[in-house]
């Protein structure tokens, strides 16, 4: 019922000069297969027994890596030994910038996927930054590396471990990631996609919305302000599911 409802906003947008913000998360990339972070049993927090760290969160704090990268690069030689492709939500973010609607999207993942699917890199707002360039933790020398699995990259200068330049717990955030923030409260309709909204301060954009901006979930479960009465439109389930069937209704190839 909500489909129709939401379908009938995003056949709307164009008319209605209405700029929509997508707010992304690890589940749009979990049909790709690059689990998330925190489901029940797949996701990544749940799988590191075997890395002996004293968090699951450890292996992605900056001042663990700087002691102990190995766990760090095992775990990045296991996951991105292949070539990820895109998911169909994806494909419907590419189809709302063919449209004209979509105006940003601000996304926690790492995974480059949105740009393989053919989204402007100019719309994208990398909130933790991305694995397309690397650079030394000490001397900040910069690196764009092919990664040899099992094998933890050292900086040519000071002998230093060289890490991807993604936001690691107890970082700061991409610049423009923060002077981007405020453009969401500007914009008219918010859609939430495959995220737990567990991380601060990223989880707290979606307060930077006004209070006439519609407020969309696409997510297995309800998360952050969505738990509640009036929080936004939920339509629940699995991501790729959900926007197949909004391009169905809207007749949307
Ligand atoms: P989480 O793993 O915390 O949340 C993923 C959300 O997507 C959950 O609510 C799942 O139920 C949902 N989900 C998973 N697969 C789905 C699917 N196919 N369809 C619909 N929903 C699905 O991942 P994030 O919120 O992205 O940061 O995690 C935020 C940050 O925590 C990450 O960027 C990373 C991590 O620690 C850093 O490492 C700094
Ligand atoms: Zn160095």
């Amino acid at each position: 019922m909500y489909n129709i409802e939401v379908a009938d906003i995003l056949k709307n947008a164009d008319k209605n000069n209405h700029k929509i913000c997508v707010l992304l998360g690890a589940g749009a990339s979990t049909s790709a297969g690059i689990p998330d972070f925190r489901s029940a049993g797949t996701g990544l927090y749940d799988n590191l027994k075997d890395y002996d760290l004293p968090s699951p969160e450890s292996i992605f704090d900056i001042n663990y890596f700087k002691i102990n990268p190995k766990p760090f690069y095992q775990l990045r030689s296991k996951l991105f030994n292949k070539d990820f492709q895109p998911t169909k939500t994806h494909s419907f973010l590419k189809t709302l910038q063919d449209k004209g609607i979509l105006s940003r999207i601000f996304t926690q993942n790492i995974d480059g996927l949105e740009e393989k699917a053919g989204i402007d890199p100019e719309l994208i707002i990398y909130a933790h930054g991305s694995i397309k360039t690397s650079s030394c933790v000490d001397c900040k020398t910069k690196y764009s590396i092919e990664y040899e699995i099992n094998k933890i990259p050292i900086c040519e200068v000071c002998e230093g471990y060289i890490r991807p330049d993604i936001v690691f717990f107890n970082e700061t955030l991409p610049q423009k990631f923060i002077q981007s923030v405020p453009q969401i409260s500007k914009c008219d309709v918010l859609i939430v996609i495959g995220t737990s909204l567990s991380v601060y301060p990223f989880a707290s954009i979606v307060d930077y919305a006004s209070k006439d901006c519609i407020k969309i979930l696409i997510n297995k479960e309800k998360v952050g302000p969505f738990r509640f009465e009036n929080g936004g439109i939920c339509l629940l389930g699995s991501c790729d599911e959900i926007v197949n069937d909004l391009c169905d209704i809207l007749d949307w190839k």
